[in-house]
């Protein structure tokens, strides 16, 4: 049997040279004459161990990280490839505690798969949602997802059974799936990973999708920042529609559905529906207003559902597994697992998938490790740009939609940012305004001219300039945008710059407000 060893190919494992390690490997194991294969897969989603090298061996995977070029010889001469010990050894790569502490249904064969063969997808259980869902058929599928309690991964955790079940609803025509990879939020890399390491569970979600909602035709919006993940799902295209598993009939069924990938040009807003349907038209990313949802009148005004890469993704293995299953994860309505992104200042960061209900303060201190720097960590956001900064008082906050809301904060796409005691959280709230100011699409007035006036004003605060009087009138425009604006983008700018004052007001040169979420 030819031995195997597997390197990721995923973006975050490139940056610190996966590839260097993989070439050199190859040119090693030429030298020595050993017959190995390298199966480039995904990232099991450790950053601090990348380059990692996985060896398989009959008790499991064996791990060695982070590798550089250097360790190459010294791994082999201390007989890596039979499991032999090493200052880089880590063991049984699924006992790892960070990854055994995990509930692994989305990101399951994350890492362990080839993402370029559809064969070995199909090898570890793909496609077997798909097989059900032509077994149960469309309406059956919709009623799946309503059961599992899905909620949308994207941001604003619309339930994704409710939105399909629109769709469905509308008199039969050409209908849509769009997904959008669009990505854009600070801390985020989970549609990236997914999409570079395991991009047919997307391709089979979408897929189940449009027999759900009777759409023929899907595309994945991905934002060109991202060319391996464009690269990885444009493969895993072909490979599908190769297989019979994309195009007329798919799988043999009578049903046919075909995708295309696109990339966008690079505009934060985007990620906003309406927005990226404009783009994927061929037109300026400017937000549509609504009602009409696009459910109704969405893609080139045909009926369309769109959803995030992890709603989607998650689908497979809802059908699966049977909805129940999936809803027996989670706490109060934030059912199943959500793909955690650790980021900022953290020493473990990566993805830990879990289910809802695990703390701040056990997924910062605990997991994550406390800070890179090693510092105190002063104040995480959460869900993105327009995600609200929580201080230490708030680290008992369960990761569930409502528990964040309650707290004026949201969970938004599921990424974390840490920052230590040297963050200046006046500059972090003027950089909200600033992000906002250029990043809006100008269509409505308090986004368009709130952002610009909110760089000012916070500025006038911080120098000092009127601050009591100059403190209000930004409390005011805060609300005018949370209140005013057309979508998302301006409405929520308002989260980190108010969440930055209440609970930091002395990096404003304020007085500190009681903490009345945290009573
Ligand atoms: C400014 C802005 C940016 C957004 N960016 C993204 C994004 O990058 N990816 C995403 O899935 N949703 C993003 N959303 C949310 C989408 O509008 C929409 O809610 C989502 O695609 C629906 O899919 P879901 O129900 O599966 O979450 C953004 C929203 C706003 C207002
Ligand atoms: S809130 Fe901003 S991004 Fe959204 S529609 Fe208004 S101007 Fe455009």
């Amino acid at each position: 049997m030819t031995a195997r060893i597997f390197i990721s190919r995923d973006s975050g494992a490139l940056c610190v040279g996966a590839e260097q390690v993989a070439t050199a490997f190859r040119k090693a194991f030429e030298k020595r004459g050993l017959n190995v294969e390298i199966v480039r897969t995904g990232s099991r989603g450790m950053y601090w161990l990348e380059p990692l090298v996985e060896v398989e061996r009959p008790e499991g995977r064996i791990g060695y990280g982070p590798v550089q070029v250097k360790d190459v010889d010294g791994l082999l001469d201390a007989g890596m490839l039979d499991g032999g010990k090493h200052k880089l050894s880590l063991g049984r790569v699924d006992d790892i505690p960070w990854l055994k502490r995990q509930t692994r249904l989305t990101f399951y064969r994350c890492g362990i798969v080839d993402p370029r063969s559809l064969e070995d997808y199909k090898a570890h259980k793909g496609y077997e949602g798909l097989k059900k869902a032509l077994q149960v058929g469309p309406k059956a599928i919709v009623e799946e997802v309503v059961t599992s309690g899905l909620r949308g991964r994207g941001g604003a955790g619309f339930p994704t059974g409710i939105k399909w079940r629109t769709v469905a609803d509308t008199p039969p025509q050409q209908k849509y799936i769009v997904c959008n990879a669009d990505e854009g939020d600070s801390g985020t890399f989970a549609d990236r990973m997914i999409m570079e390491g395991d991009p047919f569970v997307l391709i089979e979600g979408m897929t189940i999708a449009g027999i759900a909602v009777g759409a023929t035709k899907g595309y994945v919006y991905i934002r060109s920042e991202y060319p391996h993940a464009i690269e990885a799902m444009e493969i895993a295209v072909r490979e599908a529609r190769k297989g019979g598993m994309l195009g007329r009939r798919i799988a043999g069924s009578e049903f046919d559905f075909d995708m295309e990938v696109r990339a966008g040009a690079g505009a934060y807003v985007c990620g906003e529906e309406t927005s990226l349907l404009e783009s994927l038209e061929g037109k300026r990313g400017e937000v549509r207003a609504k009602p009409p949802l696009p459910a109704h009148i969405g893609l080139f005004g045909k009926p369309t559902v769109i959803n995030n890469v992890l709603s989607l993704a998650s689908v497979p293995i809802i059908m699966s597994e049977g909805g129940p299953h999936y809803r027996d994860f989670g706490m109060g309505k934030s059912r199943g697992t959500m793909p955690i992104q650790l980021a900022g200042n953290i020493k473990h960061g990566g993805l830990f998938e879990t289910g809802f209900g695990i703390t701040l303060g056990e997924l910062v201190d605990d997991i994550g490790g406390g800070t890179r720097s090693g510092r105190p960590v002063r104040a995480v956001q959460v869900g993105g740009p327009l995600g609200a900064y929580f201080p230490r008082e708030l680290f008992d906050t369960p990761f569930d939609y409502e528990a964040f809301a309650a707290r004026d904060g949201l969970i938004g796409h599921g990424g974390i940012v840490v920052f230590d005691d040297t963050v200046d959280m006046a500059k972090q709230a003027r950089f909200a305004m600033e992000f906002c100011a250029i990043e809006s699409c100008g269509k409505c007035t308090p986004c368009r001219i709130g952002s610009a006036r909110g760089v000012e004003l916070v500025d006038k605060i911080t120098k000092g300039e009127d601050r009591a009087a100059n403190l209000i009138v930004l409390e005011d425009l805060c609300n005018t945008m949370k209140f005013g604006s057309l979508c998302a983008l301006g409405g929520f700018t308002p989260y980190p710059v108010m969440s930055a004052l209440t609970h930091f007001p002395e990096d404003f040169g304020a007085e500190k407000k009681r903490l009345a979420a945290a009573e």
